[in-house]
């Protein structure tokens, strides 16, 4: 097991952790390229980095994992729309240094290759943001026989069209997208590091089968423990079913 698993006591010690490490690779590398989500889980960071007034963005890059089709940048469901009001528009990055996969471009193959090609003309991404789905997904990779590759356009689960629904669409399945573009799986994993957050209960399967379970594409995120630099941030909720668990470290001080 190479991957380093970080469990704190809730999801707002999972947020300051997660900012820490946020800090200190900025420290180190201003010029960071960030590879960012969108979702509930990383709200605390974001909110916590919007707050931090002292840091310099101006020299960083990002690239986001997805987006829905169809949806405009200006929609305020869309994942740039999230992005605009949870981060970009408190920190000092400029419009032209991010970046999120166009969902209502008319070419949607020619959008994909444009951003696979974007991102490693940029020097590919130093550190990935990532969430878990319920159902083990990443970006929205979803559970199938294979592990998907570059950016692509994916069909969403109707278990992740309702998690969706619950969360931001006021529990209506129906105005959820039912299509969504996403960095592949094997795109996700070139980052050179990548940080992996969990929090709450539902996400307990997720993280037990990806952190101790078979590394396979019916759990997208299990593809991280072929990884040399990963850290999973998990709540004790969110950690309650790796059997492991009292041999792992219920630490924040790795700081
Ligand atoms: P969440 O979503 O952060 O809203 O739980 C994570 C995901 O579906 O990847």
């Amino acid at each position: 097991m190479k991957n380093k698993i970080i469990i704190t006591k809730d999801y707002k010690e999972m947020s300051e952790v997660v900012t820490k490490l946020f800090i200190k690779q900025l420290l180190e590398k201003p010029s960071t390229v960030w590879g960012l989500a969108t979702g509930s889980t990383p709200v605390g960071l974001y909110e916590r980095l919007g707050k931090r007034k002292d840091l310099d963005f101006s020299k960083s890059k990002s690239f986001n994992l997805d987006e829905y089709e169809s949806l405009k940048p200006d929609d305020p469901q869309s994942y740039y729309y999230f992005m605009q009001e949870e981060l970009f528009s408190k920190i000092n990055i400029s419009e032209s240094n991010y970046f999120l996969p166009n969902g209502a471009a008319e070419d949607l193959v020619s959008e994909c290759k444009n951003y696979d090609f974007l991102i490693k003309s940029n020097g590919g991404i130093d550190l990935q943001l990532l969430g878990i789905g319920t159902n083990g997904h990443v970006g929205f990779n979803e559970p199938s026989n294979k592990f998907s590759d570059g950016t692509h356009l994916v069909d969403l689960t109707d278990q992740t069209i309702k998690d969706n629904a619950d969360k931001y669409f006021e529990g209506n399945t129906n105005l959820v997208p039912k299509r969504a573009l996403s960095m592949g799986t094997m795109q996700i994993v070139k980052a050179k590091k990548i940080i992996i957050l969990a929090s709450g209960k539902n996400k307990a399967w997720a993280v037990s089968e990806s952190i101790e379970g078979t590394v396979t594409p019916k759990v997208p995120a299990s593809i991280l423990q072929k990884h040399d630099d990963v850290t999973w941030i998990i709540d004790k909720a969110a950690a309650s079913k790796l059997k492991n668990r009292n041999k792992l470290e219920l630490t924040t001080k790795v700081l």
